[in-house]
């Protein structure tokens, strides 16, 4: 009974390669309303980040992230030839701040900022001559120029009150200055877009940057004149003038016209902070993959296919199942899996037969393959548009590191949507992002600057 049923959710999971086409369709679709008109569907949001590095950017800067898993704060020096020198440092996002409010959050983030500096000293700069900051949010913001961003709406399950519609850029600076701290805000940028900006500098035929982690986007350089929305500011542009879009494609499809949503990806989305928000995004990022895996294993065990005659209420905690969990029990490595069930042992208090160890591991093949067939159809459609034919997708996140699996069925899928011989190598290939948040946003700091020409 079980086998049948496991193949029942094989074939509700499988997504065929005429359906990731017909996504990718309607992904272009969205991808040309949101150039023309605010407030659409994915927004693709304006950055300010006009062009790609020239690889002689100079200068020291201070760059600070917030919006993956932790807050990172770097120092970095880049000695122009494309070559830079970097000291870090991770703070925790502690969870309780998660859904705390603005305040908190700023204070928490300019405290860390003070630490940083003063254990990693930056000689030269006082009170009027302060250290130039890059910032990177990874939220999606509406940017009236590089050094200011109003946060359209927190996604990732943040729940940070009094910081949605306000300049998340004025709030950090105002507790700066609270501190006296000697830095100055100078750019501001998605990490999809200091992903994009790092791999350009490195390797030229970067054409975009995507993140595949907690959550899922990718930003691309557009032609000016091809965004629409801004045709007030035409005129002041070259013809061939470029500017970075952070699509915030995780939006897509929120109206749900074909994204082929299960009773557990609704369950997903109802109990989420922001219901109706990023549809994709709940299907395919790793802060969601773990928690689909969850609702059906409950599922399957509530109607006696599972853990028969346990106590399994450990499963009716939201999110206990983090996503790395679901590539371990995939692992080809025997071990690792004999492991990967031992964990889960021992995190759900329950005992797991070698049968039902089994099904568990099909069941994490099946919901991590349709994330990643998914989370082509973003970078398809993005090259469909632009009439890309070949490139390098600069990769960044804890999905595509983490999972071993998940480039050979991104090729797989990139392949059936592209529609190329199965056995030919695929010309849109996945690498692996130089760091967005700290080189990233260095070089976009140092352009903003002028320190590039
Ligand atoms: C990091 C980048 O490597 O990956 C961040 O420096 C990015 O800018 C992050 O946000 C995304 O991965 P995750 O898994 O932490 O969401
Ligand atoms: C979410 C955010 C987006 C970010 C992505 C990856 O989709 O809205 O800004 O780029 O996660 O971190």
């Amino acid at each position: 009974e079980l086998e049948r049923e496991i193949k029942e959710l094989e074939q509700l999971f499988w997504v065929s390669g005429k359906k990731l086409q017909q996504i990718t369709l309607r992904f272009i679709e969205e991808l040309e309303e949101g150039l023309a008109a605010n407030g659409k569907t994915i927004p693709m949001n304006i950055t300010w980040v006009e062009g790609f590095p020239t690889g002689n950017e100079t200068g020291t800067y201070l760059t600070l992230d917030l919006g993956g898993t932790n807050l990172r704060v770097c120092k970095v020096t880049l000695s122009g030839k494309g070559q830079h020198s970097l000291t870090q440092k991770e703070y925790q996002l502690p969870d309780e701040l998660k859904k705390s409010s603005a305040y908190d959050l700023w204070s928490y983030i300019a405290d860390s900022l003070r630490k940083f500096i003063d254990e990693h000293p930056f000689s030269g700069h006082h009170e009027r001559n302060p250290i130039p900051l890059g910032f990177t949010f990874s939220y999606p913001a509406t940017q009236h120029s590089i050094d200011h961003g109003i946060l359209q709406t927190w996604t990732k399950g943040l729940e940070i009150s009094g910081v949605e519609g306000e300049d998340v850029a004025r709030q950090l600076r105002d507790a700066m200055t609270e501190r006296d701290l000697p830095i100055r805000l100078v750019a501001l940028a998605n990490d999809t877009v200091g992903a994009l900006m790092a791999s350009a500098y490195a390797d030229p035929n970067t054409i975009i940057g995507a993140i595949f982690g907690t959550g899922c986007n990718g930003a691309y350089m557009e032609n000016v004149k091809s965004i629409r929305k801004i045709q007030d500011k035409h005129h002041e542009y070259d013809q061939d003038a470029k500017m970075a879009i952070n699509c915030e494609y995780g939006a897509f499809d929120n109206e749900l016209r074909v994204l082929p949503r299960t009773k557990y990806d609704s369950i997903v989305d109802e109990q989420s902070p922001k219901p109706g928000e990023q549809a994709f995004e709940k299907m395919s990022a790793g802060l969601y993959l773990g928690e689909i895996f969850r609702l059906v294993v409950r599922d399957l065990h509530t109607r006696g296919l599972l853990f028969k005659d346990q106590n399994a209420r450990c499963l009716d905690e939201g999110y206990s199942i983090d996503t790395a969990f679901l590539s371990k029990i995939e692992d080809d490595d025997g071990q690792a899996f004999a492991q990967a069930v031992t964990e889960l042992e021992e995190l759900l208090g329950l005992s797991i037969s070698e049968n039902e160890s089994g099904y568990l591991r099909r069941l994490a093949e099946m919901i991590n393959t349709r994330g990643a067939r998914l989370c082509v159809c973003g970078v398809a459609a993005i090259c469909k548009k632009q009439g890309i034919k070949e490139g390098h997708v600069a990769a960044d996140g804890g999905v595509v590191k983490r999972s071993p699996k998940f480039k050979a069925r991104w090729d797989q899928a990139i392949r059936e949507v592209l529609e190329l011989e199965s056995e030919e190598d695929t010309p849109i290939r996945l690498t692996s992002a130089e760091d967005g948040s700290g080189v990233g946003l260095t070089i976009i700091t140092a352009m903003t600057m002028g320190k590039g020409k």
